[in-house]
């Protein structure tokens, strides 16, 4: 018996997608020039922009679509996946910006059944992903692998990264001097 063992998966993004990362770069940017979205500190971010309801917008379908292929990856997870089950899904994505010196503090999204991130651009020392168990009497255990270690992450560009939505997560300081963009993502899972 396994009790509480948590995945995490980790999917790149296809050759067709990767050639079109710069261009969802300069969308992205004029989209902020534009003035959408919100400047400042909104949820977990801090000293970034965030742009909301990115699953519903045509000029980012193939973003969605690149998700999507991600999550049809890990339903072929056998250890987590029942494969006699249909799992229906719904999305929310939204764009995560952040300038030098923003950051995001620590959060779950412990309503979603899988949370994740799918990187766009995220020049050298930009910050890692910090994946934190939530259970707290972990953290005074001395003898399972991993337990209570912060788990850290490498962003790379057109890396996803899907995990369980209760894991504790933060993003380190952005030390670059160039902005890091990434879009973020819940996928609430149900079966037939
Ligand atoms: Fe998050």
């Amino acid at each position: 018996m396994d009790l509480f063992s948590t995945p995490l998966w980790e999917v790149n993004c296809r050759d067709e997608f990767m050639k079109s990362l710069s261009s969802y770069v300069q969308l992205i940017n004029k989209l902020r020039k534009d003035g959408e979205g919100d400047e400042g500190d909104n949820r977990s971010n801090r000293n970034g922009w965030r742009l909301d309801n990115v699953n519903l917008r045509d000029d980012f379908k193939p973003v969605n679509d690149e998700i999507i292929y991600g999550l049809s990856g890990i339903l072929a997870d056998k250890k987590v996946f029942d494969p006699s089950k249909k799992y229906n899904y719904r999305l929310e994505s939204w764009i995560n910006l952040t300038n030098k010196g923003g950051y995001n503090t620590i959060h779950h999204h412990a309503l979603w059944s899988v949370s994740g991130v799918l990187y766009i651009k995220c020049p050298k020392n930009s910050g890692r992903l910090l994946i934190k168990d939530p259970r707290p009497a972990v953290f005074f255990h001395n003898l399972l692998p991993k337990a209570g270690e912060q788990i850290v992450i490498q962003p790379k560009e057109g890396l996803m990264v899907f995990f369980p939505g209760f894991l504790e997560h933060a993003v380190e300081l952005n030390k670059s001097r160039k902005e890091r963009i990434s879009i973020a993502f819940n996928i609430g899972l149900t079966s037939e």
